[in-house]
């Protein structure tokens, strides 16, 4: 991953490939071209004060996600000055917000690989501010290439990787080294990022090579390497425990599923969080069969548990006061003739009956005795996290999740804590009069409602299996957890990442007595 510096150097002296500066678009009232953004002082003077016209009449406007390449100034080392976009400009005497910081830096990092070392002159006013512009430099510079150019021999191995090699060195400008607020957000910034790039490798990693034993087998690795306590149930555990749900949805694969609870524990702790990821490391559909279209991205199933594993690690890695719990529900779902067939009916952990109408349906069974195992340690909230239903993706688009609970202040909560991270979501209700649809002739409840609502259904089903009286809420991340477009801000291609840092808050605000 890219290495971050804080730095007292005047862009001019500083040996670097870039300079990246921050070009904004005059606020509205003001009716002007684009601004030159606070941070690139020295190379606006180095211009005479005329950096802002240089831009717009290189056809610079400002614009979130625009990058604009001039040559250095005379007297500076750097050859380069990279202009990105921030978007409108702050009102008078008000900061940049850290999201618009956040896309800015992704941005130029994305830009800027290939190269070895830029300088980043961004607007800087405190910690949190160089947190959110080393946040977005590390997960913007994230790239996955670990299937590509590596053959043992041949051509391909001559001609190296395809991509060019991410930012290797990002040294930020008016930070402060010496000062503790500024080495703290930069040593969080450092361990969210990583911990989150590596869910997003989890996520791209072909399932061939990633099924439920692997996933498990990396998940006991790396608890291993943080001090935290794992205990992965295979089938033959899952089976003597009665986990009717993760064994239905895993019946059909070649690769059994597997359960993985993982365990951090602060002596400092006052409260206890549960998270559970859905992790179908392939969704076939099963029986239910997807047709050719739906299933070329469903690698992209397990993302729930992804960002769980990555959570729990990072909250370990920042040593935060508060115990958390990740539950990783793994399986693969596929047909074949030992495969759950619609019409059959599991006995969940839970004891409860599930009739399977639909066996695409899988996300919740898997979640339900998840969601059951970790209520029973009456944790003070569980949160679920799920690429759980098509229907989220239709309501809520491709860039937010969607956020369902059994109580209105958690659901805040939950929303707000993903808003302080720059996390798009959205609170949903769960409506009563849904549960209707999912009533079974055969058993206690089916795992298909109505068409419409469907993902409202799915959250309503999976409330079934909370434990009486403990808050939960639920995050329908099918939307934004695998970007099928191009990159934006520090976004990239294929897994996303996503709720990772919202856990992450989730977690330092239970520490600090924050949260409920
Ligand atoms: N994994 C899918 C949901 C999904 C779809 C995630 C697209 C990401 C992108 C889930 O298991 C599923 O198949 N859901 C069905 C439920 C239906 C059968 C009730 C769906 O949404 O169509
Ligand atoms: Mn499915
Ligand atoms: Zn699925």
């Amino acid at each position: 991953m890219t290495a971050l510096t804080l730095s007292t150097a005047a862009a001019p002296g500083l040996r670097a490939d870039a300079i990246v500066i921050g070009v904004a678009k005059g606020a509205a009232s003001k009716a002007s071209g684009p601004v030159v953004a606070p941070g690139a002082e020295a190379v606006d003077q180095a211009y005479d004060g005329r950096l802002a016209g240089v831009l717009e009449t290189l056809g610079a406007s400002g614009a979130e996600g625009e990058v604009t390449k001039l040559p250095a100034p005379a007297g500076f080392k750097a050859p380069l000055v990279v202009a990105v976009g921030l978007g409108t400009q702050p009102e008078k005497d008000a900061a940049y917000d850290a999201e618009a910081l956040r896309r800015a830096a992704g941005v130029a990092a994305r830009a800027l690989a290939g190269s070895k070392k830029a300088a980043f002159a961004l607007p800087l006013t405190d910690a949190a501010d160089a947190g959110a512009i080393a946040e977005g430099v590390l997960l913007g510079a994230y790239s996955f290439d670990a299937y590509k150019g590596n053959a043992p021999s041949g051509a391909a191995a001559k001609d190296g990787k395809n991509g060019r090699a991410p930012l290797a060195e990002a040294a930020l400008l008016g930070g402060k080294p010496r000062d503790k607020a500024y080495k703290a957000a930069l040593e969080r910034a450092t361990a969210v990022a990583e911990e989150l790039n590596r869910a997003r490798d989890l996520i791209n990693t072909p399932p061939n090579d990633l099924n439920p034993e692997a996933f498990a087998a990396i998940a006991q690795a790396a608890a291993k390497e943080h001090g935290i306590k794992v205990q992965v149930l295979d089938e033959k555990a899952l089976t003597k425990g009665g986990y009717g749900g993760i064994l239905g949805v895993g019946a059909g694969s070649a690769s059994g599923p597997r359960l993985v609870k993982l365990s951090y524990t602060s002596s400092k702790a006052k409260r206890h969080l549960a998270f559970v990821g859905k992790g179908i490391t392939y969704d076939s559909g099963g029986i239910s069969l997807k047709p050719a279209g739906h299933n070329e991205t469903m690698k992209c199933d397990m993302s729930g548990a992804a960002a769980v594993f990555a959570a729990v690690v990072a909250a370990a890695r920042l040593g935060l006061e508060v115990n958390v719990t990740g539950w990783l529900a793994l399986a693969e779902n596929m047909p074949s003739g030992s495969a759950t067939r619609p019409g059959d009916v599991l006995r969940m952990y839970s004891g409860k009956t599930v009739e399977v109408l639909n066996t695409d349906a899988e996300g919740r069974l898997v979640l339900a005795d998840a969601l059951w195992a970790a209520s029973q340690e009456k944790p003070d909230a569980i949160v679920d996290v799920a690429t759980l239903t098509g229907a989220m993706m239709l309501a809520l688009g491709s860039r937010t999740f969607g956020i369902m609970a059994n109580d209105d202040a958690f659901r805040t909560a939950v929303h707000e804590a993903a808003e302080q991270v720059g996390e798009p979501a959205w609170p949903m209700p769960l409506p009563e009069h849904l549960r209707k649809g999912m009533e079974s002739a055969t058993a206690d409840i089916a795992n298909m409602g109505e068409r419409m609502g469907g993902g409202l259904v799915a959250g309503l089903f999976l409330r079934e299996f909370v434990g009486e009286g403990i808050t939960w809420a639920h995050l329908d991340i099918a939307g934004p957890a695998f970007n099928e477009g191009g990159p934006f801000g520090y976004t990239p291609k294929g897994g996303t990442g996503s709720a990772v840092r919202t856990l992450v808050r989730l977690a330092e605000l239970a520490s600090a007595g924050e949260l409920g």
